[in-house]
């Protein structure tokens, strides 16, 4: 590989235990609990626990597969390796639409509460710069702001950057415990009375898109994120070790984190005076009496939430980094700066992603960040199965436990989650593919077979 197509070489595993948790605990914990609350009810609690579960073997399938194929690229990667390029560049579009989503998603929702602290300060920016079109305003400045903010973090070098990233994730985990802290001594087991009022499966009485599968296929963004920790293989010190405690570390971390959360919301607040609240956690604090504490947790999150833009824009930017270095988008692209960093594909990631976040409301881009999301777990538990009967003699430094228990409830809960999303959602993912499928077709496979014999 030419010197300047290889990444630096500066992560250990506390950093990517950070980065992990840094990416997953974020919006879906702080705001999208209120959405699953009105789709579930208390039985939100549950909609954690199964897409906590189904993310869980996804991380156990990543972990594996990660330590075999330890190059950046994460899920497209693996694809590529297992299954051969035509699935590998599907795959790749699944995984732009869930890095650049996710990115602009948590822009937007960082900009809301920026625009809150700037108001409470009496410098309030007028409405028109803080909402796209869809709600009214021109554009998102907020958001493009924070987005410029990271990809000059990364551009000024990954060690940096994940080491900041170590703090402000530590900001993070101490307002979640306040939380708790708070929430807990008002805990009333009857706000889980009725627990699943409005069922299981998908549609309600009205059509709507409710019951605890719908509530989870939403709540599923809040669990992800561990994926962004594969995609910074290469820049690992010790690949093999270093990611597997990474990926099931900060994903198990995570689930125990929510659980708390989830019970300690419910129990202090009946699930209705919550549901779809922009600001649920702080809601809850204020509702309860402790004012002081919903202000701490507000701070924190305009401080913190950049973690899990950080996480994403990274993989995002070593994902696009990975499939033009392969010949899928153009070559110049991957080119790395003296600094060890893909500064070029780092500005093309921020301006794309600026363009969402500027002008799309945040509901419309979480919904179908995790279409993509689920499409790459399926890739993933699918290649970790595939080459345990492939190459079953070959060394894996880490083994996922059970694994074709692991990887077959992997694989169907993707799958469930995905057609319990709202049908526009699913619409909206089959139309990127096709489009994805006829730039492969025009453009794609010719300039892979070019840098394929240019190699
Ligand atoms: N899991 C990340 C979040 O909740 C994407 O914001």
């Amino acid at each position: 590989m030419p010197e300047h197509h290889r990444l630096a070489q500066s992560l250990s595993w506390p950093h990517l235990i950070a980065l992990g948790v840094g990416a997953i605990v974020g919006t879906g914990i702080l705001t999208l609990i209120g959405v699953g609350a009105g789709k579930a009810g208390p039985a939100v609690i549950l909609s954690f626990a199964i897409a906590g579960v189904i993310c869980a073997c996804a991380s156990l399938a990543y972990a594996e597969v990660a330590t075999m194929i330890p190059a950046s690229g994460s899920a497209y990667t693996y694809s590529y390796t297992v299954f051969g390029e035509l699935i590998a560049w599907m795959v790749g579009v699944a995984l732009i639409l869930e890095y650049t989503l996710v990115v602009s998603a948590v822009a937007v929702g960082w900009s809301g509460y920026a625009a809150g602290f700037l108001n409470s300060i009496g410098m309030g920016l007028p409405l028109a710069l803080v909402n796209g079109p869809e709600l009214g305003g021109i554009i998102n400045l907020p958001a493009i702001f924070i987005i410029v903010v990271v990809a000059g973090l990364l551009i000024a070098g990954t060690r940096e950057s994940a080491t900041l990233n170590a703090f402000l994730v530590i900001v993070k985990l101490l307002a979640l415990a306040l939380f708790i802290a708070v929430a807990l001594p008002v805990f009333d087991a009857s706000h889980f009375q009725p627990f699943m009022p409005y069922g299981f499966g998908k549609s309600g009485e009205s059509g709507a898109e409710v019951g605890v599968m719908a509530a989870a296929a939403i709540i599923f963004f809040a669990f992800y994120g561990f994926d962004a920790i594969a995609t910074a293989a290469e820049e690992a010190k010790n690949p093999s070790r270093d990611l597997a405690i990474g990926i099931v570390g900060s994903m198990l971390l995570c689930v125990l984190i929510y659980m708390a959360v989830a019970a300690a919301a419910i129990g202090a607040l009946a699930t209705t005076h919550f549901a779809n609240s922009p600001e649920p956690l702080a809601l809850i604090l204020r509702e309860i009496g402790q004012g002081w504490a919903a202000k701490i947790l507000g701070a924190s999150a305009v401080i913190a939430l950049p973690t899990v833009i950080l996480a994403f824009f990274y993989g995002q930017s070593r994902i696009f980094f990975t499939v033009a270095r392969d010949g899928l988008l153009p070559a110049f692209l991957a080119r790395v700066s003296s600094r060890g960093t893909p500064v070029r594909i780092t500005i093309f990631t921020a301006i794309v992603t600026s363009v969402f976040a500027g002008l799309i409301p945040l509901d419309a881009i979480a919904a179908l960040a995790n279409a993509g999301t689920l499409a790459a777990f399926v890739a993933v538990c699918a290649a970790m199965l595939v080459l345990r009967v492939r190459e079953p003699n070959r060394e894996r430094k880490f083994r996922a436990p059970a694994a074709w228990l692991v990887g077959i409830v992997g694989i169907l809960g993707c799958l469930y989650l995905f057609i319990s999303l709202p049908q526009r959602t699913q619409i909206f993912f089959v139309a990127a593919q096709v489009i994805g499928l006829v730039l492969y077709a025009i453009y794609g496979h010719r300039a892979a077979e070019k840098a394929r014999a240019a190699s």
